[in-house]
């Protein structure tokens, strides 16, 4: 009996030990990620102030961006998460106010946060989805940037985003919390695209919806999202789109209402940021999404 006691600690204790052994390492590996120097030759682009670029920032800011789903209204931060075991989910304030970045960020230091998702000290960001801002060209990209400098000052002094011991090691199991690790930092800039209603312009604008509809825009389950968020319906010809005209889906986004009477949750799907995007390009997307080939909906 003793004998078997023996062994039976022996063996529990070496479980806790592996345990505590699997957990430091996990926890190592995540700090790593999350504090991992970049040194990105960040390539500048061309930020002018007129009345004109502004304009077209703010747009880009307010409809496919999707900044303020996370920044806020007046893009002054908030605090999504501030839990001592996940950490700080804190989008920041963007506006020159107190607390806010556009005291300190020079033109460089807005182009590595938005289109790498590295931060003035080179540390990655968390959470900003620079996965996709990165594929926005240069013109988009001086212009919201004249936009963010042109915003009125918020004072709004919150917390650094932090990730504590959970979400470090969360890091390791979805990447897309601390983007700058699947970006290619030294690949090609992406092509100035002419706005028109076109294919080619329908897909550049396009590439926002990919976040909830998969990357070939067959829908499926949202990534990263769990079953409490609805399937991204499969927007190819072979989905619901497929019976719609261009006006259906105009007409879609613009009510949050399809034909069919079903009312989106803006919750899930961002039409009421969407709601302002031109006639013109809605009618691209449509044209983009029409010649996609019919695929079948992702599992
Ligand atoms: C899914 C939520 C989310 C969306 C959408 C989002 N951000 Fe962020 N953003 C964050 C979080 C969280 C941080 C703080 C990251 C950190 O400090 O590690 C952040 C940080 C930033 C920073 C760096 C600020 C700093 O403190 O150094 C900039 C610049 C920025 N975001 C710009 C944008 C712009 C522009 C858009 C829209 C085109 C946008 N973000 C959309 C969540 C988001
Ligand atoms: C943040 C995630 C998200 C993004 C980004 C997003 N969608 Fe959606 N979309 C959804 C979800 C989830 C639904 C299903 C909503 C529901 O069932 O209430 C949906 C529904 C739709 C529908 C209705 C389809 C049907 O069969 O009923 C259309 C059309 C649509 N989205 C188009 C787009 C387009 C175009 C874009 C890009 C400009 C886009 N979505 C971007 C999440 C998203």
């Amino acid at each position: 009996m003793v004998k078997i006691l023996k062994w039976l600690g022996i063996v529990l204790g070496g479980l806790v030990a592996l345990v505590v052994i699997a957990v430091v390492v996990l926890l190592l590996l995540g700090g790593r990620r999350v504090n991992k120097e970049y040194d990105i030759d960040v390539a500048a682009v061309n930020v002018s102030n007129d009345a004109g670029t502004i304009a077209r920032g703010k747009h880009y800011v307010e409809t496919l961006g999707l900044c303020q789903e996370c920044h806020g209204e007046k893009l002054e931060g908030e605090i999504l998460e501030d839990d001592p075991v996940f950490g700080k989910l804190v989008p920041s304030n963007l506006t020159s106010g107190v607390g806010g970045i556009g005291g300190s960020y020079t033109d460089i230091d807005y182009v590595r946060a938005v289109r790498h998702g590295v931060g003035p000290s080179g540390k990655p960001l968390v959470l900003t989805p620079s996965e996709f801002f990165n594929r926005i060209n240069d013109a988009d990209l001086g212009a919201i940037i004249a936009y963010l400098k042109s915003l009125t000052p918020v004072d709004n002094d919150i917390p650094k985003t932090k990730l504590g011991p959970l979400g470090r090691v969360i890091t390791l199991l979805d990447e897309t919390l601390v983007p700058a690790g699947m970006i290619d930092h030294e690949a090609v800039r992406p092509q100035d695209v002419a706005p028109a209603v076109s294919v080619e312009y329908g897909g550049y604008l396009a590439i926002v919806c990919t976040v909830c509809h998969g990357d070939n825009h067959a829908g499926g389950a949202v990534p990263g999202e769990g079953a409490e968020v609805p399937l991204g319906p499969n927007l190819t010809p072979k989905g619901a789109l497929s019976s719609w005209s261009g006006e259906d889906f105009a007409s879609t986004i613009r009510t949050g209402t399809t034909p069919a009477g079903k009312i989106l949750d803006s919750e899930f799907m961002p039409w009421l940021r969407f709601q302002a995007l031109t006639d013109d390009e809605l009618a691209a997307i449509w044209l983009y999404l029409s010649s996609l080939p019919p695929l079948d909906t992702n599992s």
